[in-house]
């Protein structure tokens, strides 16, 4: 199954969002492409915003993303909004959710791989669209670790 990729933000993460969409948007992307097939592959899907509107709320995004998510608990989110906070805050109110701020690949790494995260935020404005690229391959290339202990601490 290819697996998909939500992707929802305000105006503060508009400019970051286009161009990850145009960058992956338009085909099934392998991010670790040795030895791999279609089945590791992922899609993305715009949640929107679909235009800048600087009176438009993090929080319907969040929405839009979170429910897709609940319904295909295989699916992943990005979320980006002026410095991901407001989205990480808002996601993670959500059962099923685990939302990770991340501003490097450092982070993205240890957010799959110790904490199983399903829901990468961004800030788009303190992340650089390069920068952005390398954090979004490593998270979707990370998977997480198989070590019984990592799950249950998320568990709670
Ligand atoms: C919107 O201006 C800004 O507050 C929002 O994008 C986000 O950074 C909130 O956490």
């Amino acid at each position: 199954m290819i697996k998909r990729i939500f992707i929802g933000c305000d105006h503060g993460g508009f400019e970051l969002k286009e161009k990850i969409m145009q960058k992956y948007g338009h085909s099934n992307v392998f991010f670790d492409k040795n030895g791999k097939t279609k089945a590791d592959s992922f899609t993305f899907i715009d949640c929107g915003a679909f235009a800048l509107d600087q009176n438009d709320d993090f929080p319907d995004f969040v929405s839009a993303v979170c429910s897709e998510i609940k319904k295909d608990k295989n699916a992943f989110g990005i979320l980006i909004c002026g410095t991901g906070i407001g989205v990480s805050i808002i996601a993670n109110r959500n059962k099923y959710i685990r939302a990770a701020l991340c501003h490097s690949t450092t982070y993205a790494k240890f957010a799959r791989f110790h904490n199983n995260a399903n829901v990468l935020c961004l800030g788009g404005r303190f992340v650089d669209f390069n920068t952005a690229c390398r954090i979004i391959e490593v998270f979707f290339k990370t998977e997480s670790s198989p070590d019984l202990k990592y799950k249950k601490r998320m568990e709670g």
